[in-house]
């Protein structure tokens, strides 16, 4: 049964200095690579959903997919659903069996952003074993559904986070600290390392309490990757990489086969690429048996 919340796994990555992958899914091959690629790896895993592929599932079916998939592995598994701005979605798959939350909250002011949030962390504590992400200062990007624009992107202010922290009662937390999501323009974007060192002193300074989320991993390179996980990174998102691995494979494998009708050999291809690379970023982030 390796059935856990985000909360629960993280504590241990915050405490030794690693980072826990969180993989954005959108369909069952994407799904079985993940978990297959984690547990050669011996490592655990966060399964993410955005908003879009929920809905297109549906949060019962994804849940179902995961209890099936996390039950029989040998490793601790979470099912995240990522960036969901609406309060009442977030609940439904609370209760369709999701272990971490996402309540995106963060364009809105301060105080309405604190009020949402700590919404969905009663409700989904009010369950008991879901545990909660909230985020401030915004990512800029597009991540499904929650576009922001580079000049509308804000950091987090480092003593907004301890209010908000405390405010909320969420379990992990992402502050924006100048990451992306999408594809950088850049090979060196400008990230402001100095505020993530100071969010994560003042937050699990002197005993982890709540684990940090660096989202946009695409593209960044593995220098900064690692500098990222050193500074109190302990939840590491990447989406945009496996959305290109999956489509490029796709697209390569039907190119070289345009007489071959068999969607299984298709489907393993896009399988073997995509545990190519969640390997990779299990290397890189350290979590190799951890689970
Ligand atoms: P990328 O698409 O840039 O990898 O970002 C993923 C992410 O942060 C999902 O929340």
């Amino acid at each position: 049964m390796a059935i856990v919340n985000a909360k629960d796994m993280l504590m241990q990555a915050t405490e030794e200095k690693y980072a826990v992958g969180a993989f954005n899914c959108t369909n069952l091959i994407q799904l079985e690579a993940v978990v297959e690629a984690a547990t050669e790896k011996n490592a655990p895993l966060i399964i993410q959903a955005s908003v879009t592929p929920s809905k297109f599932l549906g949060p019962k079916v994804l849940g179902a997919i995961y209890r099936t998939l996390a039950e029989s592995a040998p490793i601790p598994i979470c099912l995240h659903l990522d960036h969901c701005n609406d309060v009442e979605f977030c609940k439904t798959c609370a209760d369709a069996g999701y272990t971490n939350i996402m309540i995106d909250a963060s364009k809105q002011e301060f105080s309405e952003n604190i009020r949402q949030t700590k919404e969905v962390c009663d409700y989904c504590h009010g369950i008991g074993s879901v545990s909660v992400e909230g985020e401030l200062g915004t990512v800029s990007g597009i991540e499904d559904q929650v576009k922001v624009a580079e000049d509308e992107a804000a950091l987090c202010d480092p003593e907004q986070a301890m209010e908000f922290v405390d405010k909320t009662g969420i379990d992990v937390f992402a502050p924006a600290i100048g990451t992306a999501h999408g594809v950088y323009k850049t090979k060196n974007p400008k990230l402001d390392f100095d505020r993530l060192k100071k969010i994560a002193e003042m937050i699990n300074g002197s005993q982890a309490r709540v684990p940090l989320v660096i989202h946009g991993g695409t593209g960044l390179q593995p220098d900064v990757v690692t500098r990222l996980v050193s500074l109190g990174g302990s939840k590491f998102n990447v989406s945009t990489d496996l959305k290109h691995c999956l489509i490029d494979t796709t697209y390569d494998y039907i190119s070289s086969h345009k007489d071959e009708y068999n969607p299984g050999k298709i489907d393993a291809s896009v399988k073997e690429a995509i545990k190519g690379r969640i390997k990779y970023w299990i290397d890189l982030l350290g979590s190799e048996g951890k689970a």
